[in-house]
């Protein structure tokens, strides 16, 4: 039975991959980088580091490790700068009602994001008061297609994956999901979420009817 749900932030509460690009774009533009939102896509869902490390490879710049994280440290503090604009109206449409809901049915809700500045963003947005655990960038060491996210969340809201459903947008955000055995939700295209055990387009149709409709056998 479900007894919990697992959301990732970016592109499921709410919309921050504009900023990342902005943050991004603007390092970029200091290094005399190419970046442009096609390659901003594959950074959906992806740690700091590795983000920094698929535009330096993009780039084919040579730079050293020191250097790479001084520069993904540039680009955070823009962000983080950046985050301040985030207010409670910045909820992606459908996600506050469901966050409402869940916690009206009295299921558990952890947040399983990548993020190492998600209580930021929760805490601009008036959300964190929906979510029993948070687990973030900060929480494990190896970010997603790994499960230890989602599975960090379940262990800390005290259930089983296979009594967790977990809510993507992210390619590997849904391979995380599925390796940890979980049920996955998809926010986004085929192409990109299509192996999610169910697809919506966006999170206005994500509601709990219809999840509950497709994993019927596994709601009271
Ligand atoms: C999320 C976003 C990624 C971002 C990652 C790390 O998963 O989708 O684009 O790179 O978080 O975010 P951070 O705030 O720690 O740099
Ligand atoms: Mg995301």
């Amino acid at each position: 039975m479900i007894k919990g749900f697992i959301f990732d932030l970016d592109g499921v509460i709410t919309d921050t991959a504009e900023l990342h690009f902005q943050a991004w774009k603007n390092l970029a533009n200091d290094m005399d980088w190419e970046f442009d939102r096609e390659v901003n896509e594959q950074l959906r869902g992806v740690s700091r580091m590795d983000s920094i490390n698929i535009i330096k490879e993009h780039n084919a710049a040579e730079i050293s490790e020191e250097k790479l994280v001084e520069l993904a440290t540039r680009k955070n503090d823009i962000y983080v700068d950046s985050l301040d604009q985030i207010t409670p109206k910045d909820y992606l449409p459908g996600a506050l009602e469901l966050l409402t809901h869940l916690k009206r049915e009295g299921f558990k809700v952890a947040l399983g994001s990548a993020s190492k500045n998600s209580t930021k963003v929760l805490q601009q947005l008036d959300a964190a008061k929906f979510f029993d655990v948070i687990g973030d960038g900060n929480s494990v060491s190896k970010s997603k297609p790994a499960p230890d996210i989602f599975l960090f969340g379940a262990k800390e809201l005290s259930l089983k994956p296979e009594e967790c459903i977990v809510y993507e947008d992210a390619e590997a955000g849904i391979d995380a999901a599925k390796a940890g055995g979980f049920h996955a939700v998809g926010i986004g295209p085929e192409e990109r979420v299509g192996h999610a055990d169910i697809r919506f387009d966006s999170m206005a149709e994500a509601t709990l009817f219809e999840v509950k409709s497709h994993f019927a056998s596994l709601f009271p």
